[in-house]
């Protein structure tokens, strides 16, 4: 939960306002985001990463109020496409703060995303080479870039989300020998900056052996590059994933922990090396994001089911499901969920939380212990649902996809509105 929820009477608050009265405003499905708790854990990590630049990854969820949040807190951004970085730019985050991403970025992206001044974009394969250097030797405009590696970690997360093995699309590999090409032919290339290596391992990660690993490996390619090509290359970015708590079985890091661990682990490696520690740099995104929103459904039905040994479980079809939150049928993720509209003394019951989508897989929460008397009309919030929920929300069954409404100190304001039936269907051209 974020920091400001708490329940009172049974009914969930947040922001210093009733979930209930809320939502009888905007209606449900809707996301419910804890601007302080956001601000908050930007702030810590900030704070406990002072002396890197702390990148929000966009991609775990975007719009105008949030890159403004950011700006104000002081990070950077972090962006993956043409249109995230329209809202950076709309929201006046500094261009030199940006960072732009992506295994798969055309001429016209990078084009754009160098005439715009962005601080750095990270280069994902030879033919991106090819396109930034004849773009900046084009244009004159410098490219800020840095060069995206595969450690060969094996982290331990979903293997979709994963990315420092070997045998997956980011990256170039430091074991093949592409990593090295790749920064010789853009040291080489007029016009263009070469910022430093950059190495993300996957998302969502509690152990900091990953990290330590590929770090090992990052650096001892960046002191190769000092030592075969003369250049101590200024930065070094080690990438997000830091874990989130999604139901109590979870026990993520602090920012504080995480600073302390990937610093020694920096501090030693360049040591035993004999070279300078480099500009560093972080990209957190779920971290931050994650635990500050929550999302709010009405119970629309109730069945019980029975299981093989006589065990029964109860489904509760809620009024969204995998168009809102597709991290259960994706990655098998745990969330928990709780009953947010009033009290209710019935003994709890094994409850499975799914939503109103034409498919078996449709699950909200897999397992939760509720109510036995949850009935129509509840309300059920689903806690940690800020990272990559609204940014992967789809329209799966013409599903209009919820808004987003921050609360604050006892106000609200919706910062993402829900989509309208006219929305979907002006792209549906009869
Ligand atoms: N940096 C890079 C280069 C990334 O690819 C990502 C995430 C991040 C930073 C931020 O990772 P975070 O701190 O948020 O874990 N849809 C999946 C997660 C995909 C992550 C993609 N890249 C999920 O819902 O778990």
């Amino acid at each position: 939960w974020s920091r400001t929820a708490e329940k009172l009477d049974g009914e969930l608050h947040v922001g210093g306002l009733a979930v209930p009265a809320l939502v009888a405003n905007v209606n449900t499905p809707a996301y419910v985001l804890d601007e302080a708790d956001f601000r908050a854990r930007a702030a810590a990590f900030r704070e406990a990463f002072a002396g890197y630049d702390v990148y929000y990854a966009g991609k775990a969820f975007l719009c105008t109020a949030v890159a403004r949040w950011i700006k104000e807190e002081g990070l950077f951004l972090d962006v993956c496409s043409d249109t995230e970085l329209t809202v950076a730019l709309r929201a006046e985050v500094e261009p030199a703060r940006i960072g732009y991403h992506g295994n798969n970025k055309t001429a016209m992206e990078l084009r754009r995303a160098i005439i715009s001044g962005v601080g750095r974009i990270i280069v994902d394969s030879f033919h991106e080479v090819d396109r930034i250097v004849s773009i900046a030797a084009e244009t004159g405009v410098p490219a800020r870039v840095m060069v995206r590696v595969t450690a060969g970690v094996e982290a331990h997360t979903h293997e979709y989300i994963a990315t420092a093995h070997e045998d997956q699309k980011f990256g170039f590999s430091i074991a093949s020998g592409d990593a090295f090409e790749a920064v010789r032919r853009l040291l080489a290339a007029p016009n263009v900056e070469l910022r430093g290596l950059h190495s993300h391992i996957g998302s969502q990660i509690f152990d900091s052996a990953g990290f330590e690993v590929a770090a090992r490996r990052v650096l001892a390619l960046h002191a190769r590059i000092a030592d075969e090509l003369g250049i101590e290359l200024p930065e070094l970015d080690l990438g997000g994933g830091f874990g989130i708590a999604y139901t109590s079985q979870d026990d993520p890091s602090t920012p504080e922990r995480l600073a302390t661990d990937l610093t020694r682990i920096v501090e030693h490696e360049c040591r035993a090396l004999g070279i300078d520690v480099p500009r560093l740099s972080i990209e957190p995104g779920r971290a931050i994001v994650g635990p500050a929103m929550c999302t709010v459904y009405t119970v629309g039905t109730v069945k019980e089911v029975a299981l093989d040994g006589g065990a029964t479980r109860t489904y509760v079809s809620v009024d969204g499901g995998m168009s809102d939150n597709i991290r259960t049928a994706l990655y098998d993720a745990d969330y928990s969920a709780t009953l947010a509209s009033r009290v209710s003394d019935a003994p709890a019951v094994l409850t499975r939380v799914v939503g109103k989508h034409c498919e078996a897989g449709d699950i909200v929460v897999k397992d939760e212990f509720l109510p036995g008397d949850v009935r129509p009309g509840d309300l059920i919030a689903v806690p940690a649902t800020g990272a990559y929920c609204r940014s992967m929300a789809s329209n799966y069954n013409h599903a209009l996809r919820p808004p987003v409404v921050a609360v604050k100190d006892g106000e609200s304001r919706v910062i993402v509105r829900r989509e309208t039936v006219d929305d979907l269907l002006a792209t549906d051209l009869g």
